[in-house]
């Protein structure tokens, strides 16, 4: 079985991928940052390839390398950070709109040619897209790509950095979520073979993901919140949301799934209900359209 990742080489995407290499007839490939280092734990098990999902122009290279290796039984798109400090991508978006919505975005409908029959794509989201969640996150106030590539465009940005950072991190996996639905919607005709899921792998400490938060906040989420957190029904671990993700990437009993929001609940993933803007039709399309037009296709 022959899978590309990104998000591998850390956190859940770390934990998944070890399980994934862990059956000799898997072929992995990782999109990574840094892909002579690749963790001890995936050294000499799986291929890495150069991609930094913060520049177009390395994720087209990244896409032209795979494409040109043998067709893809699972996609996983995992990467993802949460970006406070205003930075932006090479292409001058948003960061975190840009790595995880954008670039994942342009990688899915670069690589959707290179899909092996009866495929599988997922990309991981987050419970912060759904505001009914309540999960402490500021939700998505609106989907608009170009306000949210172009924050300083949007009159009704946030004053406070931290909360603006949040809040384009929930937009993002909102946007994720839109995508995996829009994807089979879209490919309904022409790929229904093709299994879509957006992946929610619950509040997951332990993991990188605060790396940027000002002071000892990532530090606190990467190795104090583990042990502190209560077990609530939407609390997980980087192990087990990892074998969650890696189960969905190859357990027959998850194939034909189409655009469905697979979330950790009480350690196990269930089919739940998106967002109410999840549901938007026209939304949804407005936002693989205008996406379309920020990566350049
Ligand atoms: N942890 C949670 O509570 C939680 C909850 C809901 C959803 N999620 C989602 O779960 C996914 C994995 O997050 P995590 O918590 O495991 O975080 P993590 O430990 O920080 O892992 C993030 C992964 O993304 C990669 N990455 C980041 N920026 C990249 C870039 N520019 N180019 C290429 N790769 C890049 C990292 O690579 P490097 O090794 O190069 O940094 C790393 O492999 C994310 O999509 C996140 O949004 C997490």
């Amino acid at each position: 079985m022959k899978i590309v990742m990104t998000g591998a080489t850390g956190g859940i995407g770390l934990e998944a991928a070890q399980r994934l290499v862990s059956d000799a007839a898997t072929r992995l490939t990782i999109g990574a940052r840094t892909p002579d280092r690749l963790p001890g734990p995936l050294r000499g098990r799986a291929e890495a390839v150069a991609l930094d999902l913060a520049s177009l122009t390395s994720v087209r290279a990244f896409a032209a390398a795979v494409a040109e290796r043998d067709p893809i039984d699972v996609l996983i798109l995992n990467a993802g950070i949460q970006n406070v400090t205003d930075a932006k991508s090479a292409d001058g978006f948003e960061l975190s709109f840009a790595v995880n919505h954008l670039a994942h975005y342009l990688l899915v409908r670069l690589l959707l040619p290179r899909m092996a029959p009866g495929g599988r794509i997922i990309l991981t989201a987050s419970g912060t897209h759904d505001p009914a969640e309540k999960t402490g996150i500021p939700p998505p106030r609106h989907i608009d790509a170009a306000r949210l590539a172009w924050p300083h465009q949007d009159p009704d940005l946030d004053r406070r950095r931290m909360v603006r950072g949040q809040r384009a991190y929930s937009t993002s996996k909102l946007a994720n979520v839109m995508t995996a639905r829009e994807l089979a919607d879209r490919t309904g005709d022409t790929r229904p073979d093709l299994t879509i899921i957006a992946f929610d792998p619950g509040f997951t400490p332990g993991t990188g993901l605060a790396r940027d938060y000002p002071g000892p906040s990532g530090l606190i989420f990467r190795f104090l919140l583990p042990l502190l957190v209560k077990k609530t029904d939407r609390v997980s671990t980087p192990q087990n949301s990892g074998r969650l993700l890696a189960e969905l990437a190859t357990d027959p009993g998850h194939a034909g799934l189409r655009g469905r929001y697979m979330a950790v609940r009480r350690q196990e993933v269930v089919d739940v209900p998106p967002s109410a803007v999840a549901h938007d039709a026209e939304l949804m399309a407005q936002l693989w359209d205008n996406s379309a037009g920020l990566v350049g296709l």
